[in-house]
C-alpha cells in the first residue's frame, strides 16, 4: 500500500483524496490518501513533510498557505524542477535519487486542460489577469506552446516584475485599465477576485475563449465573457490536470481520464 497526503490549512475542502483514490483505481493500484492539516508556519511544515517521507509516504500534495514554504524547503535541501523555480512554488513533494524534490504541476495542468477543451494555443494571443503565484506557475508552460501573453495586473509594477523575471520576447505587462477595449483569442483570469467576490473590471474586453483559474463559486468574469457568446471554463479541470500530472510522476503510471469516474 502507497501512502500519499495534501497539506494545507484549511484542508477539509480539498477533493485531492477522491480524486486520487479514483485515479489510483483506475490503474488497479491499492493506495491511502490523506488531508493533512498543518499549522501556518514553516518549522511545522517541515516537521510534517520530514515526518512522512521518514515513515516510507511516497508523494505529498501542497496547497494554500504553503506552496512558497515547500519551495523554499527543496531549495535548502532538496532538489526542484524548472517549473517549480520559476514558479517559486511547489506543489508535488517526492524522495526521488534519496532526496526531497518538489515540482509544480499547476501551469501544465492548466495547459493540458486547455488542449482538452479542443484550444490550441501556438500562434494565437493570450492574456492573463493577475501577477500572482498563479500566473507566474502559468507563464513558461503557457509560451511553451507558442502563443503570445500579455499580463494584465492592478498594480502593474509586479506585472512589470514578471516581465523581467522571464525575459521572453512573446511577453508583456500591461495595466489592467488597458485591458478594457482588447480582443484576445483565449482570456485567463488567476486573480483571487472570484474567491474573494470582488469585481474585476472588464470594460469591453472581448475573447473568444475565457478560462477562470478559480472554481466552485460563479463567477463574474466567465459571465461577462459568456455573455459575447464566448467558450468559457472553470478551473476545475486545471485541478483534475494537475493532479493527474502528480498521480503520474509519483506512481510512474499513466491515466487515461475516459475512463476514470470523477467524484
Ligand atoms: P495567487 O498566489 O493565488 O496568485 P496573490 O499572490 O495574492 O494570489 O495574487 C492575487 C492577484 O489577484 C494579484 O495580481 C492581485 O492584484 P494586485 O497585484 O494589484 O493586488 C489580483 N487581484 C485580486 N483582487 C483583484 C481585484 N478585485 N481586481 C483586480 N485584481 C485583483
Amino acid at each position: 500500500m502507497q501512502h500519499f497526503i495534501v497539506i494545507g490549512n484549511p484542508i477539509n475542502h480539498s477533493k485531492s483524496p477522491e480524486i486520487h483514490h479514483a485515479f489510483a483505481a483506475s490503474v488497479g493500484l491499492p493506495i491511502c490518501y490523506q488531508r493533512q492539516l498543518c499549522p501556518d508556519n514553516f518549522d511545522s511544515f517541515v516537521a510534517v513533510v520530514l515526518a512522512f517521507f521518514a515513515g516510507g509516504g511516497k508523494g505529498a500534495n501542497v496547497t494554500l498557505p504553503f506552496k512558497q514554504m515547500a519551495h523554499q524547503l527543496v531549495q535548502s535541501q532538496g532538489e526542484i524542477s524548472d517549473d517549480a523555480r520559476h514558479a517559486g512554488a511547489v506543489n508535488t513533494l517526492m524522495i526521488k535519487n534519496g532526496k526531497l524534490y518538489g515540482d509544480n504541476t499547476d501551469g501544465r495542468g492548466l495547459v493540458a486542460d486547455l488542449q482538452a477543451h479542443g484550444i490550441t494555443l501556438a500562434n494565437k494571443k493570450v492574456a492573463i489577469i493577475g501577477a500572482g503565484g498563479a500566473t507566474r506557475g502559468a507563464i513558461l508552460p503557457l509560451l511553451s506552446t507558442g502563443c503570445s501573453l500579455d499580463i494584465y495586473n492592478r498594480t502593474i509594477d509586479k506585472a512589470r516584475q514578471l516581465l523581467e523575471q522571464f525575459n521572453h520576447p512573446a511577453l508583456s505587462a500591461r495595466p489592467l485599465s488597458d485591458l478594457t477595449t482588447a480582443r484576445y483569442d483565449l482570456i485567463i483570469n488567476a486573480t483571487s477576485a472570484t474567491t474573494t467576490g470582488q469585481t474585476l473590471t472588464l470594460g469591453n474586453c472581448q475573447a473568444s475563449a475565457a478560462y477562470d483559474m478559480m472554481y466552485g463559486k460563479p463567477s463574474e468574469f466567465l459571465a461577462h465573457f459568456q455573455h459575447q457568446g464566448a467558450a468559457t471554463f472553470d478551473g476545475f479541470g486545471m485541478l483534475i490536470q494537475q493532479a493527474k500530472l502528480s498521480f503520474e510522476l509519483w506512481t510512474g503510471k499513466m491515466l487515461d481520464l475516459d475512463k476514470i469516474t470523477l467524484p
